[in-house]
């Protein structure tokens, strides 16, 4: 199993620029399936999620052909079935987005349980509840689970969210796009991720209004063109190159990114004191003129809260910060367990319940050989062996390549020193 090796402890200057966003490519590309027609898709991180998408493109018989670095035609036109391969559907929990488009354009889909992860069980209630708001039945074997569009296709609905939820918000988007009639959504998630995929549709002759806000209305229309579409920038990996400037670097600029996506975060930022300027595609972290303070309380929550996909690396940075600050996971009850491998690096973190930390700072890291629990909270344990004193190995570094492409190369190309050693 491929793992990394990290020396820490050195300073890390220049200029990094971040990747096209996860989870925007991971809905554009099952999005290209609702169009009869070619779409080019651009800014794609090359990431083992996104292979995995292109996978089933293939196995339903649509075709995907490279054209450059992260642009990709998808060709939808030769789709020869609705059935989601059982081992793929159960791999990535992303392959549910396919449902709506298979739904909306061909009337039926057929698709196993996504299967839960390290962060939490993550149900699919509410996608079935909203498809068949949108007239879809449902029927179960003890493999898949199979959607069926009413005759003459998906009928507009109205679905109320019980909680918002950004892929379930996103699925019945896409499927509401070729449903017959006004279908109106109710406390929709707000990601920006959200808005983009409504406007990457909306070029391609759909009619969606809202998108962004919690109510979101979609008018259903017959077919949707080709084109092409641009991947925006993961506020993610932008907020996670902020905190490894702040750990590492009194020099370092992060480009390609959009800081908009991001305000609730500096705020923790600025409250921990670190030195960050913030341009329109841009952000700049220097050397801060004193030591990190603890920030009372850090809650994760949906957009434009401080978004849970950076709490782990923000934890970190808590690590350093002089004073005791509460992490509270609002959203995954599986998502602070890691703390228990900066623990074992030498932080004082008290994990209360599933959801609350308290994290006790700053203590000095060690290097550890760890493994990578989830996504982020692997690349929470890179920023930490980075920090840390002496050598530090991690281990099913599949969970990182899934949404960082390239990592080590990025990093050691602004000083650090992070190799990948096969097998
Ligand atoms: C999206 O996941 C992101 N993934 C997650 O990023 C992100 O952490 C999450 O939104 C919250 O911002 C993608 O966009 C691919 P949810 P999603 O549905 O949509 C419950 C990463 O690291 N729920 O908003 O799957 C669920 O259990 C990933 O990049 C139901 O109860 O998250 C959770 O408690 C991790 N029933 C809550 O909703 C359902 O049918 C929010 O989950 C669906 C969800």
């Amino acid at each position: 199993m491929e793992k990394f090796i990290i020396e820490g402890g050195y300073k890390l200057s220049g200029s990094i620029a971040v990747a096209g966003a996860k989870n925007h490519a991971l809905k554009m590309i099952p999005a290209t399936l609702l169009s009869n027609k070619p779409t080019l898709i651009s800014n794609i991180p090359e990431i083992e999620d996104v292979l995995l998408m292109f996978e089933i493109i293939r196995a339903l018989g649509g075709e995907v052909k490279k054209m450059g670095k992260g642009k990709y035609l998808i060709d939808p036109r030769k789709i020869k079935t609705t059935k989601i391969p059982y081992e793929l559907g159960r791999k990535l929990r992303t392959s549910v987005m396919f449902i709506a488009p298979l739904l909306a354009r061909f009337g039926k889909a057929s698709f196993p349980h996504p299967g839960g992860c390290m962060i939490g069980k993550r149900p699919i209630d509410m996608f079935l509840a909203g498809f068949q708001a949108l007239g879809a039945r449902l029927r179960e074997d003890n493999e898949y689970y199979h959607l069926i569009a009413s005759r003459g296709g998906l009928k507009g609905g109205k679905y109320v969210f019980r909680k918002s939820s950004v892929t379930v918000t996103e699925s019945l988007l896409m499927a509401a796009t070729l449903a017959k009639g006004k279908t109106e959504l109710i406390f929709a998630a707000c990601e920006p991720e959200i808005a983009a995929l409504a406007s990457d549709l909306n070029k391609q002759g759909a009619k969606i209004k809202g998108a962004g806000t919690h109510n979101i209305e979609i008018t259903g229309v017959k077919s949707l063109k080709g084109g092409s579409i641009k991947c925006v920038p993961d506020r993610i990996e932008c907020g996670t190159f902020a905190i490894l400037g702040a750990l590492l670097s009194d020099d370092l600029k992060i480009t390609n990114c959009n800081p908009a996506h991001l305000e609730v975060f500096w705020l923790h930022l600025k409250k921990a004191g670190v030195n960050f300027t913030l341009g329109k595609d841009w952000v700049k972290i220097k050397k801060s003129p004193r030591p990190f303070k603890a920030i009372g309380d850090v809650i994760t929550h949906e957009y434009p809260g401080l978004v849970t996909d950076l709490q782990a690396p923000l934890t970190v940075l808590l690590t350093q910060s002089k004073g005791i600050t509460m992490v509270h996971e609002t959203i995954f009850e599986g998502r602070l367990f890691y703390t228990d491998i900066l623990n074992r690096m030498g932080a004082d973190i008290i994990l209360c319940d599933p959801h609350r930390a308290i994290v006790n700072g700053p203590t000095k890291l060690h290097g550890k050989d760890m493994e990578s629990p989830d996504l982020r909270a692997g690349m929470a344990l890179v920023l930490a062996a980075l920090l840390a004193k002496g050598t530090s190995t991690i281990a099913n570094i599949y969970q990182i390549d899934r949404g960082y492409e390239n990592i080590e190369e990025r990093l050691s190309k602004i000083g650090a020193k992070i190799i990948r050693q096969e097998g």
